[in-house]
């Protein structure tokens, strides 16, 4: 089975969590487009659902698969979120934002009362971190919000290298929001949870990847199968 075919598994057991009516937020990224598409032949079928995308790219495929769109000014919390993970730990806590849109997918994850993350089980990991961190920075200054990150890293015990992201054309990728990404380059993460805090408060960076305790249930398919784990 291809790794394609495993994430199209995972979404495929997402969608069993999907019921009619239900305000659902729509992730980004391979594995979650292939849940938006399996939600849209439900819709086609006639299932009623409104949805809330966490990309311009996520928002193109949901239109295309038919599904109405909504804002988070529009309706209250979400029933659901269902969006891919870069790293998946035994917490639920993940890092993601391999494909830029980690701050509006934050924004959803926490506006939702359930998220569930889905994922080939490569994404598996016992700690997190040897997924690059992507921390979405405001371009202005950040010469200055580089050493501060490099100061928390410290603190937390974890450095490396830090990198300023390019799109596949060589320039800067410029995220949905109008920002920079940093992908920081630390190896395992001892203490996610603080990182996750002091980056949270650290001047110049508007978002980072680390969601910590926002995935209520973890899908992971592999090759011996569907692991359903949900968060203690
Ligand atoms: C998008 O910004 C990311 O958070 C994705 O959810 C993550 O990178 C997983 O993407 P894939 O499903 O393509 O691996």
């Amino acid at each position: 089975m291809t790794m394609d075919e495993l994430k199209r598994q995972a979404a495929t057991r997402a969608l069993e969590a999907v019921r009619d009516g239900m305000k659902l937020g729509l992730g980004t990224g391979s594995t979650a487009k292939h849940f938006v598409e399996l939600l849209g032949e439900k819709v086609r079928a006639g299932m009623k659902v409104i949805g809330v995308p966490t990309s311009e790219a996520t928002r193109a495929d949901a239109m295309r698969c038919g599904i109405a769109l909504t804002t988070l000014d529009d309706v209250d919390r979400l029933d659901l979120t269902v969006d891919g993970a870069d790293e998946i730990d035994p917490r639920l806590d993940l890092i993601k934002g391999g494909g830029g849109a980690l701050l509006r997918e934050k924004i959803v994850a926490a506006a939702s009362y359930r998220m569930i993350v889905i994922a080939d089980d490569s994404k598996w990991v016992s700690a997190l971190g040897r997924f690059p961190l992507p921390v979405e920075v405001i371009p202005f200054g950040l010469a200055a919000t580089r050493r501060a990150m490099a100061e928390v890293f410290a603190k937390c015990g974890v450095s490396g290298q830090m990198v300023i992201r390019k799109g596949t054309d060589g320039h800067v990728f410029v995220t949905d929001g109008g920002h920079w990404i940093v992908d920081a380059h630390l190896g395992r993460i001892q203490d996610a949870s603080r990182l996750a805090g002091l980056l949270s408060a650290t001047p110049g960076v508007v978002e980072h990847g680390l969601f910590i305790g926002l995935a209520s249930t973890a899908i992971l398919a592999g090759r011996q199968g569907i692991r359903v784990i949900e968060r203690d």
